[in-house]
């Protein structure tokens, strides 16, 4: 029976995780890999820190200890960050270590050159945890749909966000009380940005968009727009549309190139991802072969994303058993364009507010028409405000650049007072 050793960097929530699942599976290794599997280090910065459960004499603040370890064939990486992470994981891979990670900063950037290097060392680089923590996507999109030409991936891959959207919903508060909430009860960063801006989702749709066109998309090449400017008052809005706003991530492979972005987004409350609530991720795939699926589940969190960690530990231990690491690496061969934000199409709802006299509305109406933008849906709210009408309007499908000149001129005209809010439709 082979002794598979592995060594763990960082011992936070992921990696205590990690360490607890590898304990409690230890049993079923030999059956499920035809080795046993055990931790043999863990890397930390400070080794006088108590860790509860965890067995200190594993525990070391030397790298060197690791990499220079040759009985360590698997390294787990669940620090965060660029660096030193980058450079560990480069190490490992040149000494023939595979690799997992759930480090999605790092391969949403440089995922493309840390797998190369993996195929060059023969060994695997594996990141399920990366997104969408728990929910298995990458495996699904590597091989259980390599049949397919994907069309599109989108999704709900960041619960903190969607935590706060559903209270925003569902309880009908603003989102700063709704984001403290998620911080008082662990869900949210005392620095909430990389979730609210919308880069955490922005990294987890470079990297699905890579694999499910076979087209390299890093993190730059994403539009990322966040949910903090959403109001209570659009939500209310949205409803009396029968829609929910929720922050997507959408990846399409269009015959001009990939859109990627993220964004909030008005979405039909009979579409399933309306209904995926609170923390919970979900990420629908459209193949031409397969059709619709959609996969849901807990994106993140100790034990789920530590899943998705193991179970790439138990691929990579069936490959060594087998002698076949680096079985499945990269697998983007085509290099399509990107397209910019501007060449997207959308519908779009638009809130503005103009001044209550005659002929204004037309006015309004008269800019979009010139740009092209046809309309959907109108309506003009009841209550006035200090002499302006509070107008709502969804547009049809428009080019996006068609939308911006508008919303330009729009805000450019003395007689509307203000563009309070513009939000794409699915
Ligand atoms: P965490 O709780 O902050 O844990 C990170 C750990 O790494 C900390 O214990 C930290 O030590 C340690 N560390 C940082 N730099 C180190 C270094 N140079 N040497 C040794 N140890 C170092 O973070 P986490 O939530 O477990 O996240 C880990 C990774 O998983 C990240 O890439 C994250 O994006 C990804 N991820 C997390 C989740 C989730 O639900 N949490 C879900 C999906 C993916 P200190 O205690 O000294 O700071
Ligand atoms: N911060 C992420 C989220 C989890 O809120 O979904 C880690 O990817």
């Amino acid at each position: 029976m082979d002794n598979i050793k592995v060594a763990i960097l960082g011992i936070g929530t992921v990696g205590t995780g990690t360490y607890k699942i590898i304990k409690n599976q230890k049993d079923e290794f030999p059956y499920k890999t035809g080795s046993n599997i055990e931790v043999s280090k863990i890397l930390v910065r400070d080794k006088s820190k108590k860790r509860e459960g965890i067995d200190e004499n594993l525990i070391t603040d030397s790298w060197e200890d690791i990499i220079n370890d040759d009985s360590i064939s698997i390294v787990i990486e669940v620090m965060g960050g660029i660096e030193p992470a980058k450079t560990y994981i480069t190490e490992a891979l040149k000494k023939g270590k595979s690799v997992v990670t759930a480090n999605k900063d790092l391969i949403a950037s440089y995922g493309g050159e840390l797998l190369d290097l993996a195929k060059e060392n023969k060994c695997d680089i594996l990141f399920e945890a990366a997104v969408a923590g728990g929910i298995p996507i990458i495996r699904p999109l590597k091989e259980c749909l390599a049949s397919n030409k994907v069309e599109e991936v989108m999704g709900i891959v960041n619960g903190t966000t969607n935590f706060i959207l559903s209270k925003m919903t569902d309880e009908g508060m603003e989102f700063d009380e709704a984001l403290k909430l998620a911080q008082k009860l662990g869900y949210a960063e005392a620095d909430p940005t990389a979730d609210v801006e919308g880069y955490d989702a922005g990294r987890k749709i470079a990297i699905m968009a890579s694999i499910a066109f076979n087209s390299r998309v890093k993190f730059d090449d994403v539009y990322t727009e966040g949910i903090s400017n959403i109001s209570a008052k659009d939500i209310k809005y949205a409803k009396e549309l029968d829609c929910e706003i929720k922050l997507l991530g959408v990846a399409s492979n269009t015959d001009d190139g990939i859109e990627a972005r993220v964004h909030p987004m008005l979405i039909p409350n009979d579409h399933p991802l309306s209904g995926v609530k609170d923390s919970f991720n979900a990420v629908f795939v459209k193949g031409d072969s397969v059709g619709d699926t959609m996969f849901y589940g807990k994106g993140a969190g100790e034990l789920p994303t530590a899943s998705a960690i193991v179970g790439d530990v138990i691929d990579v231990a069936r490959n060594i058993h087998f002698g076949c690491c680096g079985r499945i690496g990269c697998t983007c061969y085509k290099n399509l364009p990107i397209k910019t934000i501007d060449d997207i199409y959308s519908k779009y709802f638009v809130r503005l507010q103009i001044v209550d006299k005659s002929g204004v509305l037309a006015s309004v109406l008269s800019v979009l028409g010139k740009n092209d933008v046809s309309i959907y849906q109108l309506m003009q709210k009841k209550k006035r405000d200090n002499n302006f009408a509070e107008i709502v309007l969804v547009t049809d499908k428009v080019k996006e650049k068609n939308l911006r000149d508008s919303i330009k001129e729009l805000e450019d005209m003395p007689v509307v007072h203000k563009v309070s809010k513009v939000i794409r439709v699915y």
